[in-house]
């Protein structure tokens, strides 16, 4: 077990090492959230000078803070119009490098600074890598507090075993994002993303969903010795 988890680890590193290689001519570099960003932080730590005088900005409070420590120029999202470079994890990558996010419950945030960066590079780990999407990981949505009854009984009425996400400790009640929703983590079995993430847009109450369909430019799938870099041309209607 314990050899599992050092191969993870260094998978994780692996592939955050190579992202290193996609910010040097960035400006604004968005940053996301999760174990393999913050490999990817303490990177950065090590050549703080090399990027001392770059802004980012992040898709959570947690990574804002760690950016901070270490003494890096941080933006908060609100006065951020675009992003050179987005640098995030997944939950899960299929073949055609769509994916599941939110196990951090940043959905909301990753999807906004995702879209609006030039590059969107994810790093991963090899055991993300799966045949569809939902396979391992529940489809994260974040859901407006008010509406979490109504869009829950939706959910379970459509067959889509919702589950209200709960913290392991340290507080009682749900999950809050950062952008103030409840976390539903969904089940529905093999389906059609794009179909799925159109019909969870259409109800009302749901903010974002955690299906990132034809967003990343770039995978990085790190091993226990090397990488795998994935990689996607946008298509022309594609922003
Ligand atoms: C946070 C996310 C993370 O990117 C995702 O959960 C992967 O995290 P990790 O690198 O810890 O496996 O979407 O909302």
């Amino acid at each position: 077990m314990d050899v599992y988890y050092k191969d993870l680890d260094s998978a994780k590193e692996n592939a955050a090492k190579e992202a290193l290689k996609y910010i040097n001519d960035a400006e604004i570099i968005g940053v996301g959230t999760g174990s393999t960003v913050e490999k990817f932080i303490d990177l950065l730590s090590r050549v703080y000078n090399d990027y001392r005088d770059r802004y980012f900005t992040a898709s959570s409070i947690d990574t804002m803070l760690k950016l901070r420590k270490i003494g890096f120029k941080v933006l908060h999202q609100s006065i951020v119009d675009h992003m050179d470079v987005y640098i995030d994890g997944a939950d899960e990558v299929d073949g055609e490098l769509n994916m599941v996010k939110g196990g951090g419950a940043a959905l909301t945030l990753e999807k906004i600074l995702a879209y609006y960066s030039r590059k969107r590079v994810f790093i991963v780990d090899y055991t993300k890598i799966v045949k569809y999407l939902g396979e391992k990981h529940p489809i994260p949505l974040e859901v407006i507090p008010q509406a979490l009854a109504m869009v829950y009984k939706i959910l379970k009425d459509k067959g889509y075993n919702p589950t209200i996400r709960y913290p392991v400790k340290g507080k009682y009640g749900p999950v809050i994002a950062d952008t103030g929703g409840v976390i539903i983590d969904i089940r529905p079995g093999r389906i059609d993303p794009l179909k799925l993430e159109m019909e969870l847009k259409t109800i009302p109450g749901i903010v974002e969903t955690g299906l990132f369909i034809n967003f990343a430019d770039i995978v990085i799938v790190g091993y226990k010795d090397k990488v795998d870099v994935r990689s996607r041309a946008r298509s022309f209607y594609e922003k």
